[in-house]
């Protein structure tokens, strides 16, 4: 048998990644709230309740195991309608206790990284058209100066906004996320409005500290036609991927936002990434279809043999990683892999979907591509969104109704690669020896 080691970088950063509306628990003063208070928005009628319970405290437990595990970094958020549930108060308490959250992770030896928006708008902003307004762009620039004031003595990598893509897209075109909306003129003003407010945010953070590293959380669906031979389907996957993985970051790097009906100049936003974040989940195709406009003349589907999920929401295509990668360095920036995860409540597959995956992660490094980190989804199950509790990413089991946390056997796994910083064939011979030859062949 085989026997090799691929080893990572030194001071390759080993974490996991929440947000905190998924975790946080209690979080009533922002537009997911209202929306899961809605009948028939979020699956079985799930809310996100108490969540993970670490506005009560429960953040030191978890960063604990994350600490014990190995981790030497985490990406949490931090939540707008707690910092400003007023558009005339700020709440010292609550930035008091971000301030908190990042030293305890500093105490731990896990270096933060924070991400400023991730989904949630406050109520009053949302009820003033949210990202569909352009005022939300000077708001956003205030409300990351005060952030940023208060946490920058412990964090110099921030996140201005997750997954953009998924906000416009899943809010304002397809309506699963709120405002629920179907209108491709409204996801087209998200995007504008988006690019300016990260851009905006960008010079504010450097402002405040020039050392800061500032960057996206971009999601990149890996895309391929149905038929590779049918034109139709070739340029139904060049649509998608050119709207929703490369318009944002495109943006980001030349100030002009490019979507299908339209094209904005924006000069500001040139340049405004330290590095690219790129969160990788999905790799599907995609065939051309006329009855589907809103969805980008797009249907899509997974390969007939796909290794599939608990929901069968995610196929472990790790390949789709490393052409995420491989897609990233056109922008010629450090990269580092904000987020990738499987729901999978017993474990049976998240080990060799890990394994896989990181195995993408070594072959983009052992090319000398700049990626610098991986942080899982995620660290303990969370609030799945749409999709509420049905959906188990985490780490660690959570109970719902005790917060209980138990083990999964991944746990250990991600901590001898996070210790070691690297990944052996006989660790992959103990935690996943079905796919030992594909990471290892003779
Ligand atoms: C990403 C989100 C994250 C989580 C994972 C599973 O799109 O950024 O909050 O829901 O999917």
């Amino acid at each position: 048998m085989v026997q090799a080691t691929y080893y990572f970088p030194p001071r390759f950063l080993w974490g996991t990644a929440t947000s905190a509306h998924q975790v946080e628990g209690n979080n009533t003063n922002n537009n997911w709230w209202a929306w899961e208070q809605q009948s028939g928005r979020i699956i079985h009628g799930h809310q996100s309740g108490l969540a993970c319970d670490w506005w009560n405290g429960r953040w030191r437990e978890d960063f604990d195991r994350a600490a014990e595990s190995g981790q030497n970094a985490h990406r949490l958020s931090v939540e707008w309608s707690r910092v400003q549930p007023a558009p005339d108060r700020w709440d010292e308490d609550a930035l008091d206790r971000y301030r908190e959250m990042v030293r305890g992770l500093k105490e731990r030896g896990i270096i933060p990284m924070v991400t400023l928006h991730h989904f949630t708008d406050p109520l009053w902003v949302s009820e003033m058209g949210g990202w569909e307004n352009e005022a939300i762009i000077g708001l956003f620039e205030a409300y990351v100066n005060k952030v940023v004031e208060a946490l920058r003595e412990y964090v110099t990598l921030w996140i201005t906004i997750n997954e953009p893509n998924i906000v416009a897209f899943f809010g304002f075109l397809f309506g699963v996320f709120p405002p629920g909306k179907n209108s491709i003129r409204a996801a087209g003003r998200v995007m504008i409005n988006m690019v300016q407010a990260h851009s905006a945010a960008y010079r504010a953070i450097h402002a405040l500290q020039p050392a800061a590293q500032v960057g996206v959380a971009h999601h990149y669906h890996h895309t391929r036609p149905g038929k590779a031979w049918f034109p139709l389907d070739r340029w139904a996957a060049g649509i998608q991927g050119r709207t929703f993985n490369d318009a944002f970051p495109r943006a980001l790097a030349d100030g002009v936002l490019r979507l299908p009906f339209t094209r904005r100049r924006v000069p500001a936003a040139r340049g405004t990434q330290d590095f690219l974040g790129v969160n990788y989940y999905m790799s599907d195709y995609v065939a051309f279809s006329l009855f589907n406009p809103k969805q980008l003349f797009t249907r899509r589907f997974n390969a007939a043999d796909a290794d599939l999920s608990d929901t069968g929401w995610i196929a472990n295509e790790p390949q789709g990683l490393f052409e995420a990668l491989k897609w990233g360095r056109q922008f010629k920036l450090p990269m580092i892999v904000t987020e990738n995860g499987v729901e999978d409540a017993d474990d049976h597959l998240r080990p060799r979907y890990l394994l896989q995956h990181l195995h993408q992660v070594w072959r983009a490094v052992n090319f000398n591509w700049p990626v610098k980190g991986y942080f899982h989804w995620s660290l303990v199950d969370n609030f799945e969104w749409e999709r509420g509790w049905t959906q188990r990413f985490g780490l660690w089991e959570l109970d719902v109704d005790t917060q209980i946390r138990r083990k999964r056997p991944s746990v250990d796994l991600y901590a001898e690669i996070c210790r070691e910083n690297n990944i052996s064939s006989e660790l992959v011979s103990r935690y996943a020896p079905e796919v030992f030859d594909k990471l290892f062949p003779t």
